[in-house]
């Protein structure tokens, strides 16, 4: 079903940048320093694929439907997709502050690090639940036509990005998924 393979091969492309994010997180630890063009470029890929676009077929598109077909939302696993969608901008938002702030010379690197690793491990089990869970469970109750809806309502969130961004982001995370 596109419904969930779409947004599969979505995953594949955002834990490819997380692998390339914790390369880098792993060469602090060791004692190198940290690019601020490529926390910034992590950043706007994250608000840009992961949130704006994948989210967005997530919270437009996909889990309405599988709501209509009775997954729950509040108290069942779409809430708390739901729920790690924000904390992931939190997140995200605390990432770019603390690079603007070390750049300006008014924080450090550690800060940085440590709200990208927690954002890395949140959105890998975010991920992984999705895949999982979530999916599995949309694929038993989801009809044919749903699927059709729902692969519509996706290509217009993509359209809303504008012409040629999905292809940009997607180069944007090659790009950051290389090791270094
Ligand atoms: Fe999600
Ligand atoms: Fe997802």
């Amino acid at each position: 079903m596109r419904s969930t393979e779409e947004l599969v091969r979505d995953h594949e492309v955002i834990l490819g940048v997380l692998d390339g994010l914790e390369a880098r997180l792993r060469a602090v630890q060791s004692g190198g320093t940290l690019d601020p063009g490529y926390v910034r470029e992590a950043v706007a890929f994250s608000q840009g694929f992961v949130d704006r676009c994948h989210h967005g077929k997530e919270e437009r598109c996909l889990f309405p439907c599988l709501e209509r077909r009775g997954v729950p939302r509040e108290g069942g696993p779409i809430g708390v997709m739901l729920a790690e969608h924000e904390m992931g901008r939190q997140l995200v938002r605390g990432i770019a502050d603390a690079v603007d702030r070390y750049e300006a010379g008014r924080g450090d690197l550690g800060e940085v690090v440590d709200l990208a690793w927690k954002y890395v491990e949140l959105l890998r089990a975010h991920i992984a639940k999705e895949n999982e869970v979530l999916f599995p469970m949309g694929e038993a109750v989801l009809q044919a036509s749903d699927d059709a809806d729902v692969g519509r309502c996706y290509d217009g969130v993509e359209h809303q990005q504008g012409a040629g961004e999905h292809q940009r982001l997607t180069q944007l995370a090659e790009r950051l998924s290389r090791p270094s």
